[in-house]
């Protein structure tokens, strides 16, 4: 299992390319299934959750084919014949997202067996808004031994759905359902994370028609076959606040590039308040911290978008840990995701977890150990804590980093880091 060793100390210098945004881009590949057409993405991030949904999508019969022109990656998805409507238990536990085949499935072809994505280590994370949607679409679902059978034989006809709550991943499946479904289908209570409005402006250049684009209520007018399209996948905004933290982190400059500064508002007012320096530029940001001046604690809420991402609570509680104060930070998204806090602990960060918040007392500094990541954005936290802890610190498990960060240790490299990669028993 490949590790990351990380010198702590560098300031972070330099340029860093921002990739397509991978919780887009897997909705994007599901959406290939309701065409015939091919659907071509540029501005593909190549990360090994992409490359899982790749597998589970071919088994479908998609053909998928990989190309780079001109620095520019591209993935052409093409589902002339829907050669199987069965997604197997072992490419579906691996990535949540896989599951979000099921709705296209069903438009197509008007039948699906998929497996349910179990558990996940940052909550339950059930999919009972998702059933709950496409059985309003007219689809008879039923419980087997760990699959969802689900029927349509006459099709899905369009429905007015509420959602009890916001989720970013029953939104989608819902869209991606109601695209093809007969006549309208209004969501309320809709997410209005970037990626969805990606998604949507993508079905639409493909034939789709859908209103309120990027509000919480969306109505979508069924049609009856869908075109392909090309379409570049919106920039990552998790990975750009995960590298503005970085940078802050470090100290020095850092100029994010490809990115878009509106999409991580709600991280930026935060870092400023903090004591960093965040610029917008016309295709990213600059973040700049002068490393001589102690950064200020800043409490921060996850909230749904245009909140602040539960995605980078993570990397900013490791902002956190060196601030001068105390700062309080609470999840409210997922009931279980402070597993870097032990993990920070180890490097001598203060932090104490109670009841969906964590107190994180500013401490001097650092000092670098052996540390495991639990998930994927707990990951990129604890590298971003061995940019500055003294001396050398040892990331586990970094398999979870692979599934989102593209190139991250070149990336990181390119501005000065001093961070290999440890491949297998190294
Ligand atoms: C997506 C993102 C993930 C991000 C999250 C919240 C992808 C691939 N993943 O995950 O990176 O952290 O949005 O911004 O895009 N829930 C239910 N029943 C359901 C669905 C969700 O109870 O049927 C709960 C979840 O357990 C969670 C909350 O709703 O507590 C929000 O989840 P949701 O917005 O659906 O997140 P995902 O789509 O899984």
């Amino acid at each position: 299992m490949d590790r990351i060793a990380i010198h702590g100390g560098a300031r972070l210098n330099g340029s860093i390319p921002i990739s397509g945004a991978k919780n887009s881009a897997l909705k994007l590949m599901a959406a290939s299934i309701l065409t015939d057409r091919p659907l071509r993405l540029t501005n593909m991030p190549r990360l090994a959750d992409t490359k899982f949904l790749g597998r589970l999508l071919q088994a479908l019969g998609v053909e998928v084919t990989e190309s780079e022109s001109g620095g520019e990656q591209e993935t052409l998805f093409h589902a002339r014949e829907i050669t199987s409507t069965f997604a197997p238990y072992d490419l579906v536990r691996q990535m949540r997202a896989s599951f979000n085949v099921l709705g296209p499935l069903l438009a197509r072809t008007g039948h699906a067996r998929v497996s349910l994505p179990g558990g996940c280590t940052i909550g339950a994370r059930p999919v009972d808004l998702h059933l709950d949607a496409l059985s309003r679409l007219g689809a008879a679902i039923q419980l087997e031994e760990g699959y969802v059978s689900a029927v349509a034989p006459d099709g899905l006809r369009g429905a007015e759905i509420e959602f009890p709550f916001v989720s970013v991943g029953a939104t989608e499946h819902a869209m991606l359902a109601a695209v093809m479904a007969r006549g309208t289908t209004v969501l309320r209570r809709a997410a209005m994370e970037p990626e969805i409005g990606d998604l949507a402006r993508c079905l639409t250049a493909m034939g789709a028609r859908i209103e309120g684009i990027d509000t919480d209520v969306l109505t979508i007018e069924g049609v009856t076959s869908l075109n392909g399209a090309d379409w570049s996948v919106i920039p990552d905004r998790i990975e750009m606040g995960s590298f503005a933290v970085a940078a802050a982190m470090a100290g020095g400059e850092v100029r994010l590039t490809r990115a878009r500064a509106e999409l991580m508002t709600a991280l930026t007012e935060k870092m400023v308040r903090a004591g960093v320096e965040v610029t917008p530029t016309e295709d990213g940001v600059i973040v700049r911290r002068d490393p001589a001046v102690r950064l200020r604690a800043v409490d921060v809420e996850t909230e749904v978008y245009p909140g602040f991402a539960t995605d980078l609570q993570a990397q900013f509680m490791t902002l956190m840990t060196l601030a001068e104060g105390e700062s309080r930070i609470r999840e409210t998204i997922f009931e279980n995701r402070f597993m870097h806090a032990p993990e920070l602990g180890r490097l001598g960060a203060d932090i104490h977890v109670h009841a969906g918040e964590a107190v994180v007392r500013g401490v001097d500094h650092l000092i670098g150990a052996p540390v495991m990541a639990t998930d994927l954005r707990a990951s990129v936290s604890l590298v971003i804590a061995g940019l500055v802890a003294q001396g050398e610190t040892i990331v586990d498990r970094v398999y979870h980093l692979d599934r989102g960060f593209e190139r991250l240790e070149e990336k990181l490299t390119a501005c000065g880091a001093d961070i290999r990669r440890l491949k297998g028993d190294e």
